[in-house]
């Protein structure tokens, strides 16, 4: 006897490259060994709506390099109260699903969460570019979003040693900054401000001094959403300095576009483990890759640790800049 026969997915919170090729993973495991697969379009509200429909191998092809979800997501405020997770609950188990896998971040967990309580099976998939899970190295769709700063890096450094400028370029990564970490440290910046570690912009301000002093043609300061305003950074920097300063913020580039390879690997590795837990009768799960391997861990611990950033190389960024 297996613990399942019919499984739900859904989508929910910000879209992350990769979530296709894991709903793609998750299908053809599933159908692999049997089960089947419903579909819930737009994440809790469209579990509130009843929008479902079977997923079935031909549903997911053609969908592996592609960005965004073919599920759709949304936000629903209403799911965070308990008389729309009771409803929730009623159309799940209406349309017979036995268990059910939530792609997404930390808010969709809580969500996931608060359905397990309620008596149904539940594995969390990390999709989310910022990366700020406890419980994995890496969430799908981050390696997606740091590639696309980096190429947006190497076209503003460009403009950067053309005009002999300063740019400060603000990242996404809401309260994190594994993104501006990463791209940053791969991009060649000066500077990198995150929330982790508090800024000193007077530093800030000497290794630009000491760049152009040394005969640096162009700085690049890569500020994460949740460090500060880039607007205030580079507005700071020019009253100081008069340096011919820009501004871009990246905005939502940083979360489309093709896969990257990993992202696609790792969302294939995720979903699969995620259709394995279920058949074992797991619950409360979420799929997570640590130092190379696939493994599980506490659905909760995702939402209550918070993930450790690597000081190491943020601070090696910082010599590499000198
Ligand atoms: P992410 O999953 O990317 O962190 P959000 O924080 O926006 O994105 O959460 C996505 C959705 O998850 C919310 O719109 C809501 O429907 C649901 N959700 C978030 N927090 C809770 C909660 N405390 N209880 C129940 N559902 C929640
Ligand atoms: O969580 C992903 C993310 O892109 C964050 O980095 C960013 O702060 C937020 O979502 C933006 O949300 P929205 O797409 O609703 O503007």
């Amino acid at each position: 006897m297996r613990a399942v026969n019919r499984i739900g997915i859904l989508t929910s919170g910000g879209d992350a490259p990769g979530m296709n090729a894991a709903i793609r993973a998750i299908v053809r495991k599933a159908v692999y060994h049997g089960l089947e697969v419903i579909g819930i379009e737009r994440g809790y509200l469209g579990l509130l709506h009843k929008e479902f429909r079977p997923l079935s191998l031909g549903s997911v092809a053609d969908i592996i390099h592609r960005g965004g979800t073919i599920l759709r997501t949304a936000r629903c405020e209403d799911f965070k109260k308990p008389e729309f997770q009771a409803r929730a609950m009623e159309n799940l188990l209406e349309a017979g699903v036995e268990g059910l896998i939530v792609i997404g971040g930390d808010g969709s967990f809580r969500g996931a969460l608060a359905l397990a309580r309620r008596g149904m099976p539940v594995i969390g998939v990390p999709g989310t570019i910022d990366n700020d899970l406890a419980g994995t190295d890496f969430s799908i769709g981050f390696d997606t979003a740091v590639n696309n700063v980096v190429d947006a890096i190497n076209k503003i450094r460009d403009t950067a040693t053309s005009h002999e400028r300063t740019f400060v370029i603000e990242v996404m990564g809401r309260t994190s900054g594994h993104i501006a970490l990463h791209a940053g440290l791969a991009g060649g910046a000066e500077s990198i401000l995150i929330p982790e570690i508090p800024y000193d912009i007077d530093d800030v301000i000497f290794k630009l001094e000491r760049g152009i002093n040394r005969g640096k043609l162009h700085s690049i300061i890569v500020v994460a959403e949740g460090a500060a305003s880039g607007i205030e950074i580079g507005e700071e920097i020019r009253r100081r300095t008069g340096l011919e300063t820009r501004i871009t913020i990246l905005g939502h580039l940083q979360r489309g576009g093709t896969p990257t390879a990993l992202d696609r690997t790792l969302a294939s590795r995720m979903g699969a483990e995620a259709v394995e837990l279920l058949l074992s009768g797991e619950t409360n799960k979420m799929v997570g890759i640590v130092a190379g391997e696939i493994q599980a861990s506490d659905l909760s611990k995702a939402i209550e640790q918070k993930k450790g950033l690597d000081r190491e190389m943020w601070e090696l960024a910082g010599i590499l800049a000198i």
